[in-house]
């Protein structure tokens, strides 16, 4: 080659450089910055989070929840019979190790013990579903036996104080409806919605939330196209129409339920499984592309049609349903959000096969092959809050046959629901899933999902030692509106003053005095207003008469304190407070800091402020003068 053609073949690549190539990365690295700004792949440090410096709202509901198939016993009629009885084209059972439900944990019989184990977590709500099959074994013959077996487990939950939330659908149905096709056709629905409607007729007055389905997702997802559940089909364009028909046979049946006596006093929602579907390399595209289309297609897509009654089930090249339904709006007295973990998705260039599910080795993982993601469920909570409803978290849990990774888990995950809570997302309960160990579907008895352990051969329950951490969240003191987690006419908790001066002296000392605590910082901005007026009002007017007004300072250093004293102006004792503690005696440790608490001269707790607010200070004012 000569000179000539050598410098010509240089321009050539340059042009092309210039022109194709350095463009391309240009945009690529575009894409995946915006990509990675917009969807940040939250992960949180959890060597510096203390779990459990955290209280729920007093008013929060706790909950276990179950699924009639997976635990009564004794389902031979509905579909997920038939399938635990089939096998596949190499004659091999559908079920992990040829499990079949048979008298699973048996709770039709003994749901009255179950109660029992509902008791002693403390919980005072309990999630289960009815058994279509056993209402209606055959299409328009119904079993009032069936029927008054519900009304006493309701009403037997009611009378040991527990809310029953019963759910009309989770994943089963009886043989009748599934030969006629179940949701596939749309014609079908008036018999789901008549059954339902019976059932809200005879429970209606011991129960006051009601789940409509199941996750549709999960439904649609394992049986149109992965085939592992019934009817086990693999036909994206059928799945597009199933998920279409549940979603409208639930705002058909949320209005009839509605439209009925005690259907206004009563709150109906669907239940909605979230799985983020998340880049296994944030730099591939392909990547992001797939996680988008499954993203859209399992979760944004239903609760987009939730929302404003128009959606797609979309998958390029399968299936593309618009689904449509003025009357989905304003379906949903709640939303209920079931969540578990995420997915990574790696995509290829592989028609055959254009993309597959990996697991990271940092993460901890499941029995179910999930890893432990507590992200996640705060970042569902936020996507879910979109639909502007209430939420329940009507199932969160794990399988964990070793028992060691379920106190991580509860920890981390109900710390993520606090954080949520704290983000004012509004949040009415949280459902452990589950009371006890059950039929996990197509995994059969191999999971163990269970707060307590169940023997399947002796039916004996046993509570984990990992469910700990979950029966001391639910029984541990929940915090006011305000922040508080104590309350007028108790008596203050007591504990040790740490003056700046260096003086030391235990709450109780003070005993004989009106005590007022002021809980305070440098930094807040309310605090400094409000303290010359705690000083005029409070300390100049009765120290001599019996009032000790104490500020104390939230986990700052002497010398900060020290220097806010001086700044402000204020004489009255100022005493430290490392690490909030004290402050974490009186409210949730993350709650706003200026309050001011009361206590009379036995100890007694007698009024306490949030902010600085001139009319609840002036009675502040007046309740330290009536004790003097
Ligand atoms: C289902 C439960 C199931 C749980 C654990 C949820 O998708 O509603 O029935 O047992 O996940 O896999």
């Amino acid at each position: 080659m000569d000179e000539g053609t050598r410098i010509q073949g240089l321009i050539q690549i340059k042009k092309i450089l210039v022109l194709f190539v350095i463009p391309l990365i240009l945009l690529w690295a575009t894409a995946v910055i915006y990509l990675t700004i917009s969807y940040p792949d939250i992960e949180w440090n959890w060597d510096t989070i203390n779990t459990s410096d955290i209280h729920f709202p007093s008013s929060f509901a706790w909950g276990t929840a179950t699924a009639a198939h997976q635990v009564e016993g004794n389902n031979f009629n509905n579909n997920w019979h038939l399938w635990e009885e089939s096998v596949d084209d190499n004659n091999v059972s559908r079920i992990h190790n040829n499990d079949k439900s048979g008298l699973a944990a048996d709770h039709w019989n003994r749901y009255l013990d179950d109660i029992k184990l509902m008791k002693n977590l403390g919980v005072d709500h309990y999630r289960f579903s009815i058994e279509w099959s056993r209402i209606e074994p055959e299409k328009g013959v119904y079993d009032k036996d069936a029927l008054e077996h519900y009304r006493r487990l309701c009403q037997a939950l009611v009378d040991s104080n527990i809310t029953p939330v019963v759910t009309l659908h989770h994943f089963t149905h009886p043989i009748w409806f599934e030969r006629l096709g179940a949701f596939e056709k749309k014609e079908n629905a008036q018999f789901f919605v008549k059954f339902s409607t019976l059932v809200f007729k005879e429970l209606r007055d011991l129960v006051p939330v009601w789940c409509t389905f199941n996750e549709p997702s999960v439904f649609v997802a394992q049986g149109y196209f992965n085939g592992i559940f019934p009817p086990g089909k693999k036909d994206p364009v059928l799945a597009g129409t199933v998920m279409e028909n549940m979603l409208n046979t639930h705002v058909e049946l949320y209005h009839k339920l509605k439209s009925l006596p005690g259907g206004d006093a009563v709150k109906i929602g669907l239940v909605k499984n979230i799985f983020q579907f998340d880049p296994y390399r944030r730099w591939n595209l392909l990547d992001w592309a797939f996680s988008k289309l499954l993203n859209d297609i399992y979760t944004n897509g239903p609760l987009k049609f939730l929302k404003n009654g128009e959606s797609t089930f979309y998958l390029p090249g399968m299936v593309n349903n618009h689904m449509s339904n003025p009357d989905a709006v304003g379906s949903l007295d709640f939303i209920g959000l079931n969540y578990y973990s995420r997915m990574h998705v790696k995509g290829h260039l592989n028609p055959k096969e254009p993309f597959t599910f990996d697991t990271r080795e940092k993460d901890i993982m499941t029995d179910m092959g999930y890893p432990l993601y507590a992200e996640g469920f705060y970042r569902a909570l936020h996507t879910i809050n979109d639909l502007g409803v209430p939420i329940y978290v009507t199932e969160n849990g794990l399988a964990d046959d070793t028992d060691e990774v379920r106190p991580i888990f509860i920890k981390r995950y109900l710390y993520a629901l606090n954080r949520a809570l704290k983000d004012r997302i509004n949040i009415k309960g949280y459902f452990y899933w589950s009371l006890m160990d059950n039929f996990e579907w197509a995994e059969g008895y191999k999971m163990k999902f269970g707060l307590y352990d169940v023997n399947f051969e002796t039916q004996k329950r046993t509570l984990r030692k990992g469910s700990i951490p979950f029966i001391e969240m639910v029984n541990k003191r929940g915090a006011d509106e305000r922040g508080y987690i104590v309350s007028v006419g108790e008596k203050a908790p007591d504990f040790e003053i740490h003056y700046t001066s260096g003086k030391k002296e235990n709450l109780h000392d003070l005993r004989g005095d009106v005590v007022v605590l002021q809980f305070t910082a440098s930094w807040c901005s309310v605090c400094r207003l409000e303290m010359p007026h705690l000083e005029k009002d409070v300390w100049q007017k009765y120290k001599d008469k019996g009032v000790r007004l104490i500020g104390i300072d939230r986990d700052e250093p002497l010398e900060t304190v020290l220097k806010f004293q001086k700044d402000i102006g204020t004489t009255y004792p100022l005493a430290l407070d490392p690490g909030a503690n004290i402050f974490g005696l009186f409210a949730d440790k993350n709650a706003g800091v200026t309050r001011n608490i009361v206590i009379d001269r036995n100890g007694k707790i007698v009024f306490l402020t949030r902010l600085f607010e001139e009319k609840e200070y002036q009675e502040m004012i007046e309740a330290i003068k009536s004790l003097l």
